[in-house]
């Protein structure tokens, strides 16, 4: 297998100021490409820059854009565009979760989560894969989630936007089939980063058994990139538990989804009970 060389191309990575996103940039640098790093925290993210020039010597950008902004999408796009730098890849990464019952969660932030996990995936490889397939190189990696496999009941926004990105991913790595561009989706078990604080989740036994670390997953997704596959799902408990779900009926694999999120071992879900 041939790997990808990225010495000198341009790759954005959106959610580049924390845990997988973090990893991403960190792999990339060390394999040479130059970085377009966007997220809401500047200040991570020009520290993280300016660490990744002093030890790798390539070059990096800073754009800041909230996803989930009316603008955001916008912002981010012209903010690229502005750089004068030719992207060959893009890493739409950016991403946030809730739990508990769906009835009880903050309306704003379950909208808020639809605009940066689906609608601003959507926008960015829209803006950018016409010049790819010009170009007939490059491609694009969406971090969605092995939640995307089956419904997520107390994480229903959740999986449901991380399916929208596995589908959508599908459907593009079919249509770009033959045309030189890469499309990848990445469905990821549980990793320990600030997602499981944002979400109101704690890594429960259960959970902290089948977890991998941000860097493993970056291996596995540019193994996977490197020979074009349409999806990679890092980890062995991960990948069988997706299989399980394209077998199963959706009835037992729905029971199965509620069971090991309330089996956890996190004693804040007791309270869901
Ligand atoms: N950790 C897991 O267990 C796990 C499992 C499967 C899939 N994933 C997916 O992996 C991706 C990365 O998550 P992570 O685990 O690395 O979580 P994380 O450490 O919380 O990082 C999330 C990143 O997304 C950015 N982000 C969030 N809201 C944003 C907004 N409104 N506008 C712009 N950027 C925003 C954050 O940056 P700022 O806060 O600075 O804006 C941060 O850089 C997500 O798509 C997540 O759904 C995670």
């Amino acid at each position: 297998m041939k790997r990808i060389d990225y010495r000198g191309s341009w790759v954005l990575v959106t959610g580049a100021s924390s845990g997988i996103g973090v990893a991403f940039a960190r792999t990339l640098a060390h394999r040479g490409a130059n970085l377009v790093l966007t997220a809401r925290s500047t200040d991570r993210l020009e520290r993280l820059a300016a660490d990744l020039t002093r030890s790798n010597g390539m070059e990096t950008r800073v754009v800041k854009a909230d996803l989930s902004a009316p603008d955001g999408v916008r912002t981010l796009l012209d903010g690229v565009d502005a750089l004068g730098v030719s992207i060959e890849h893009v890493v739409n990464n950016a991403g946030f979760g809730s739990t508990g019952p769906f009835h009880t969660t903050q309306p704003e932030k379950e909208s808020a989560m639809v605009r940066v996990n689906c609608e601003a995936v959507v926008a960015i490889a829209r803006h950018f894969l016409p010049e790819l397939v010009r170009r007939r190189s490059g491609g694009v990696i969406n971090v969605a989630s092995a939640s995307a496999y089956q419904p997520t009941p107390f994480m229903a926004t959740y999986g449901a936007t991380k399916a929208f990105v596995l589908s959508f991913s599908l459907a593009l790595s079919e249509e770009l089939r033959g045309s030189g561009v890469r499309m990848l989706a990445v469905c990821p078990g549980p990793v320990p980063t600030r997602f499981q604080e944002t979400a109101g989740l704690r890594l429960g036994r259960l959970l902290r058994f089948s977890r991998l670390e941000a860097a493993e997953v970056v291996e596995a997704a540019l193994d996977a990139y490197d020979r074009n596959a349409p999806v990679v799902t890092p980890g062995t408990l991960p990948s069988l538990s997706a299989r399980a779900a394209g077998v199963l009926p959706r009835s037992i694999v729905l029971r199965a989804a509620r069971w090991v999120f309330e089996h956890r071992g996190d004693p804040a879900l007791a309270q869901n009970k």
